[in-house]
């Protein structure tokens, strides 16, 4: 997720130089570093004398406990933003003081491909002018939202974070459909995952609500209405992913701290 972010901004044309990259295994960041960007080994490697505008904790939740500290000296003249699942401001302004400035935001995957959607959350600190570079360094990845209160990340979490993987999964069980119905597995995984990506761009691009392009599809007593019958007899497929989203929601409250 990290290198999706750099990779956005480079791609806008930022100076690879104004780009640091800390990361402990020098393998994972090569891409990167062939871009120009400057790498450190580690935090204290850093040059004391530069102080950077923004500093983004892109690890995993589990590897903030060891990482945040080392970034507590810069808290007053920098913005954090920490993308890491279940970390809440009250964590990180416990580890950075209740001074520092400092933005959650939970972005999505398919920010690799400039396409993601981030929902962000800021705390007092924050100035105007930090909200404009946050909204900036985001939407080079993609779409950008500021929500109302932190809470919501939970929920954003459960649509939009883990969301990839649901549509994935749709990709995944329309090649099996389509094996079991005499496909060969290649070109079922071909249809499945060109439907997929093809409908994404299609919705992308379309101007048309989501409602009218799925109507478009559907020919009175054709194919796809037989399909849908099943799939929006009692709302059975909206249901199914209700239950599935309010797992992840529920989950995400769990993890926050
Ligand atoms: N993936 C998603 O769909 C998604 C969506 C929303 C939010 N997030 C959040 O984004 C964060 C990163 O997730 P990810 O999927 O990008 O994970 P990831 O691919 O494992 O990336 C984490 C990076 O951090 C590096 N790292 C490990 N220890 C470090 C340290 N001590 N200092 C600096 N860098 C260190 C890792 O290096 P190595 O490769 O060498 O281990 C890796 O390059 C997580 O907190 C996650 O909750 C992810």
């Amino acid at each position: 997720m990290g290198e999706a972010l750099a990779n956005g901004w480079l791609n806008q044309g930022r100076d690879p130089a104004g780009i640091w990259v800390v990361e402990p295994n020098q393998k994972s960041a090569r891409k990167l570093i062939a871009k120009g960007v400057r790498f450190y080994l580690a935090p204290d490697q850093l040059p004391p004398e530069d102080t950077p505008n923004v500093i983004i904790f892109a690890v995993k939740p589990q590897v903030m406990d060891e990482v945040v500290p080392s970034y507590a000296r810069f808290a007053s003249t920098t913005m954090f933003a920490s993308i890491a699942a279940g970390r809440t401001i009250e964590y990180l302004e416990t580890i950075l003081g209740i001074d520092a400035a400092i933005v959650r935001v939970m972005p999505n995957t398919p920010a690799a491909v400039s396409r993601g959607i981030s929902c962000a959350f800021a705390n007092n600190n924050v100035s105007s002018t930090q909200r404009e570079i946050c909204n900036e360094l985001i939407e080079a990845v993609g779409e950008f939202h500021w929500l109302e209160s932190e809470s919501q990340i939970d929920a954003v979490t459960a649509v939009s974070g883990s969301g990839p993987a649901y549509v994935f999964l749709l990709s995944e069980c329309l090649a099996k459909a389509g094996i079991k119905l005499g496909l060969s597995k290649n070109l079922a995984e071909r249809l499945g995952r060109v439907t997929i990506s093809g409908s994404g761009e299609l919705l992308h691009q379309s101007t048309e609500d989501v409602v009218t392009l799925r109507q478009n599809v559907t020919s009175s007593g054709g194919t796809t209405e037989a399909a849908l019958s099943l799939l929006m007899s009692d709302d059975r497929l909206e249901t199914l992913l209700y239950d599935a989203i309010q797992k992840a929601f529920k989950r995400s409250k769990e993890l926050a701290h």
